[in-house]
């Protein structure tokens, strides 16, 4: 099954600034999952994006079968782009794959299954964990990361009160929505994982240049921003997000070679959560 998961082809270029600092992260999973596996055995990487981390798996442990998908076929479309350029489109597998719907994955086929930044984002997260648990073998393994803190999401929110002149709920697509322990930890029990470890780890934000930064800025609230727009009743509203964003952004520029670069203050932190199928 596809659908569109906010995640497509226009707002590629703008993640891949955001994804420039989620190196460390991916080393990390790639870490676990080598710890856990010894680098054998299959891997199911969903809501891989444009392909992390099971790129860097595939590099890692060349006797891991790893398995890429996502629920957005553009998104699958740009991990087989990349991982051609790579040399890596050989080493991976490919797929289309629903988190709330792996039923062309069979009951406890995966010895591991990693989801980095994924589960935030499916409508039934119950739903997914439990799909998760089902394609796991008996006595293997889920690595998962969750955002807890991501202060940029906050400098978004107030350019958007203000230009609004409204408070905002969360945006509908919130990578926060997993920021308290146990609404992950809750559903993946109830589903039947045990939680062997949950570590807190920070990761330094860099938004790119002036040209950049704002427009990586509109993401969280994209849909929004395209259709007041395009209603023409606000006159130009991404030239107003940039003047406002740009206010709100001043002392947090730092040098970096030829161009300035926007590098938030405070870091974002993410949580790792490895969770086992008891036998
Ligand atoms: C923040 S990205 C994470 C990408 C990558 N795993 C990483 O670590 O950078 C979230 C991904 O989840 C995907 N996604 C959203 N809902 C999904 C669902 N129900 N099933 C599978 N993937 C989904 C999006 O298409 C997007 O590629």
């Amino acid at each position: 099954m596809s659908k569109s998961t906010g995640f497509d082809a226009e707002v590629l270029k703008l993640y891949r600034i955001v994804n420039t600092n989620l190196v460390p992260m991916w080393a990390k999973i790639v870490e676990t999952v080598g710890k856990e596996s010894g680098g054998k055995g299959s891997v199911l990487d969903l809501a891989s994006g444009p392909g992390n981390p099971s790129m860097q798996l595939a590099e890692a442990f060349p006797q891991l079968k790893v398995k890429c998908t996502d629920a957005s076929p553009d998104m699958v479309d740009k991990a087989k782009a990349l991982a051609k350029e790579k040399g890596l489109y050989d080493k991976l597998e490919f797929e289309v794959l629903d988190l709330e719907d792996l039923s062309a994955i069979p009951s406890g086929s995966q010895d591991m299954v990693t989801v980095s930044l994924g589960f935030m984002f499916p409508e039934d997260l119950k739903k997914s964990v439990e799909e998760v648990h089902r394609v796991t073998k008996p006595g293997g393994t889920l690595v998962t990361t969750v955002w807890r803190e991501v202060p940029m999401m906050e400098l978004v929110a107030d350019v958007m009160e203000e230009l609004l002149n409204k408070k905002l709920p969360p945006p509908a697509i919130n990578p926060l929505s997993l920021k308290e322990n146990s609404a992950l930890d809750g559903p993946l029990q109830d589903a039947g994982f045990e939680i062997k470890s949950s570590e807190e780890l920070p990761i330094t934000f860099n938004l790119g240049t002036r040209e950049e930064a704002w427009q990586v800025g509109t993401l969280f609230d994209r849909a929004m921003l395209n259709e007041l727009q395009e209603s023409g009743e606000e006159g130009d509203v991404f030239g107003k997000f940039r003047t406002i964003f740009e206010e709100k952004a001043e002392g947090m520029w730092i040098q970096d070679g030829d161009s300035e670069v926007l590098c938030m203050p405070d870091p974002g932190i993410y949580r790792l959560v490895v969770a086992k199928k008891p036998l």
